[in-house]
């Protein structure tokens, strides 16, 4: 679990007035609520005066109040109010992390980390979202297993004939399977896009398409650790677009807000008819995710035998290695071993624009270049 990303808090209809609700990502607790002109903001859920947990507490003209002495917070994170100090202005040290938030599809995100603004990898931008002749649904579910190995189910197109027999995905012909199209890099990821085959026609030679045209053909593509894009383009008319946010609880579950663009069957009436066959797959994908052994990625290549279809997990260990370079792993076993005597928070950005912060920022693993080899590529042994 990286530091530094966008991450999915909650549906917006979930945050309401004058209710906060805590919300565990990243193995961390935070608190989400509205200030009184209806913006969102999330904050480390740890109150600095004695650890109580804003999130139990109540939400008052925009501040959200501490259930155990009542001190007050604005959404900037900063303690308006200590009730038992008076009209006396409370200490500077009294603030808590608060992280930047967008409001997008419905649902409401936070950037867990501290880059500045125009450092920041970004949001994935869903261009369908909101314009004539898309119709959006949004799921959202938690599962047992590790995102990451959740995000590379999504990049594998082999899984799906065994995986999802029944849902007429598309069979991939054994020259795909053995040369799939090239990764192509995208801003913070990768992608993939290939032709479907015709019919009844095993040995159609495909062609990766870079854009369009997105006539009968499928791609899947990640943009950070936890965006996952599947586009399923059936024909120019009719197509879905599916947008994964993963957010990780801890690393072996994750909350999936799953949006579903859909550009035919655009009436309410058919959001039934899709969401059960979709949610179905999701199943599907479940049932094997959550007996994944190890939980998690290992942290070699050489643990695993990858096939030249296994291409894009590859390529996506890659960028993982690339952030863990960066320094921005959490190191999840100081973490569980060290978090019942100390509280510690996700940095915010207002840590790089002042000290004099009361909690110790989360454990992160060291980065540097050595880091950055830790993934091996595997050379590809020729199927069959
Ligand atoms: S612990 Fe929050 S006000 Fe005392
Ligand atoms: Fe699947």
């Amino acid at each position: 679990m990286y530091i530094n990303f966008w991450y999915p808090v909650a549906r917006s209809e979930e945050i309401v007035d004058d209710k906060p609700l805590g919300v565990e990502l990243l193995g961390m607790p935070f608190v989400a609520f509205r200030d009184t002109e209806g913006a969102a903001h999330v904050l480390s859920n740890t109150c600095v005066h004695r650890g109580g947990a804003l999130s139990d507490g109540w939400v008052r003209n925009g501040q959200a109040i501490c259930p155990y002495h009542g001190w007050e917070y604005g959404g900037n994170g900063k303690c308006t109010k200590v009730p038992s100090l008076g009209d006396q202005k409370p200490p500077a040290r009294a603030k808590v992390d608060s992280y930047p938030v967008q409001e997008r599809y419905g649902i409401v995100f936070a950037f867990l980390g501290d880059l500045p603004e125009e450092e920041r990898p970004p949001l994935y931008d869903v261009e369908e979202y909101g314009t004539e002749g898309w119709k959006a649904q949004l799921y959202v579910y938690e599962v047992a297993c590790n995102y990451e190995r959740s995000v590379e189910n999504g990049l594998d197109p082999v899984h799906n004939e065994f995986v999802h027999p029944k849902q007429g995905a598309p069979m991939l012909s054994l020259e795909q399977q053995r040369k799939p199209p090239p990764c192509e890099e995208i801003p913070w990821g990768s992608k993939f896009y290939m032709l479907f085959p015709k019919k009844k026609d095993n040995n159609t030679e495909l062609t990766a398409v870079k854009t369009g045209p997105r006539i009968g053909g499928a791609g899947s593509w990640f943009q950070g650790p936890n965006q996952l894009v599947t586009w399923i383009d059936i024909s120019a008319e009719n197509a879905f677009h599916q947008y994964l946010f993963e957010a990780p609880i801890d690393d072996s579950h994750t909350r999936i807000y799953f949006l579903n663009m859909r550009s035919w069957l655009l009436e309410d009436e058919h959001d039934e008819r899709i969401e059960k066959p979709t949610l179905e797959i999701v199943h599907e994908d479940v049932g094997i995710l959550e007996k994944l052994s190890p939980v998690r990625t290992p942290a070699t290549n050489t643990k695993e035998i990858l096939m030249p279809s296994d291409a894009m997990v590859v390529r996506y260990r890659e960028w993982l290695s690339d952030w863990d370079a960066s320094g921005w792993r959490i190191d999840t076993k100081r973490l569980q071993a060290e978090q019942g005597d100390i509280a510690f928070a996700i940095p915010s950005p207002g840590r790089r624009e002042g000290g004099n912060w009361v909690l110790d920022t989360i454990p992160l693993k060291p980065g540097g270049e050595e880091v950055r080899k830790r993934r091996v590529s595997p050379k590809f042994s020729a199927a069959g």
